[in-house]
């Protein structure tokens, strides 16, 4: 394969640590890091690696046609990585069509870009599309998504990732694109904007605010580090088979009231202060409309086909977090101040 990267969503949570780990393990690869710093993204997170000869960071837009068609033509990227998307299941309760724009027309645009330039010339060229498991909608309390699992979409931002899905195959099939996608259960780690659920416990412990707890808490999600999911992107983006879809996942199920504990007690204790004390600020609050009550990966055709499994323990991860939060409480203020504050308030009323 041709090693000129363009991964998009470079600033954000996931594709910052996916744009480190290629920049430094490929050195003899041109990583472009494709982002429009909506409130998302953060260029504080690439801090290491931006001086890197083999690294390039471009502002730009997605859903701008034209900006992307003439991108491509200028740098002939042999591979893309497309993370660049809004990610906050919220967010699209409150606002949906920023979700259809950027998850939906700008993968198209990227879609066409890469059909224009490479234009039937398909070997050593790939187009990598980074999608979710919120696709299949959600479970009962027994059972796994499997790649094969029919796509059942509730909420705003997962229909636009299931369209976007849905567009990216039929580009393969249509066009002959080598087209490659994964889907992903829930990312936890540093550099998470703390509007999902596991740093915004964490932030809101530092600053003594209530833990908001969606309707009875039970909801289940499965949860991996995010080094983790970029070395499975890393697997899949050099030795998966074109036209082929491989699920991602922790084999890590937990509720959410049992996390929240998780981190409480965890916190308690590295803070010095007595347990229980965290949990105090524990609330109940209203429900998220349509909420997805229970997410499970089954990973095992990615273990058995390209052998990737998880390297660490979630509680080990979390530890992991935890400290990193409380190492980077500069980066998390400087995040939680503007836009997030008139979101925060608006979503949870308090
Ligand atoms: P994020 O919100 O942290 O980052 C998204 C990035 O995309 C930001 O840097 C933002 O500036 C950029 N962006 C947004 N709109 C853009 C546009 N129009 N043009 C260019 N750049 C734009 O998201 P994340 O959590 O890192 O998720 C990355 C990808 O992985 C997404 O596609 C998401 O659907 C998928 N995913 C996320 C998770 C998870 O748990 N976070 C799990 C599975 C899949
Ligand atoms: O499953 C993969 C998906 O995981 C990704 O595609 C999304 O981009 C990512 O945001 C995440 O979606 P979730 O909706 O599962 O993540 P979130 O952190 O928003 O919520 C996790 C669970 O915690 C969910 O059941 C809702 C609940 N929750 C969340 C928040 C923000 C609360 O109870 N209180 C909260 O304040």
């Amino acid at each position: 394969m041709g090693n000129k990267i363009l991964i998009t969503g470079g600033a954000g949570f996931i594709g910052s640590h996916l744009v480190r780990q290629f920049v430094n393990k490929y050195t003899d690869y041109k990583i472009f890091n494709l982002d429009k710093l909506t409130y998302a993204g953060n260029l504080e997170n690439l801090k290491d690696v931006e001086s890197k000869s083999n690294y390039q960071f471009i502002k730009g837009d997605i859903n701008d046609a034209e900006f992307i068609n003439d991108l491509f033509l200028k740098y002939q990227f042999d591979g893309v990585i497309h993370l660049a998307a809004e990610s906050h299941v919220d967010r699209s309760i409150l606002e949906p069509l920023a979700f259809i724009h950027t998850n939906i027309i700008g993968t198209v645009n990227l879609l066409n870009a890469a059909k224009n330039i490479w234009k039937d010339h398909y070997e050593g060229k790939r187009f990598y599309h980074i999608s979710t498991d919120e696709v299949y909608g959600s479970l009962g309390e027994e059972g796994l998504f499997l790649e094969s699992t029919s796509y059942d979409p509730q909420s705003p931002y997962s229909a636009s990732k299931a369209s976007s899905d849905h567009f990216v195959r039929a580009y393969g099939n249509t066009y002959g694109l080598p087209i490659i996608i994964s889907n992903c259960s829930n990312n936890y780690g540093p550099n998470q904007f703390p509007e999902k659920l596991i740093p915004l416990i964490i932030s809101n412990i530092l600053q003594n605010k209530a833990l908001p707890i969606y309707g009875d808490g039970k909801y289940t999600r499965d949860w991996l580090w995010v080094k983790d999911h970029a070395m499975a992107i890393d697997t899949i983006y050099h030795n998966g088979a074109n036209g082929e879809t491989y699920n991602i996942g922790g084999f890590n199920e937990w509720k959410n009231i049992n996390i929240v504990l998780l981190i409480c007690d965890i916190l308690d204790e590295k803070l010095g202060n007595p347990s229980g004390t965290s949990s105090q600020l524990i609330t109940y609050i209203k429900d998220r409309p349509g909420h997805d009550r229970r997410y499970a990966i089954d990973a095992s055709k990615l273990k058995s086909e390209l052998g990737w499994v998880p390297s660490i323990t979630f509680e080990e991860g979390i530890r992991q977090t935890i400290e990193w939060y409380l190492d980077n409480q500069q980066w998390l203020s400087n995040i939680t101040s503007g836009e997030y504050l008139q979101y925060y308030k608006q979503q949870y009323q308090i």
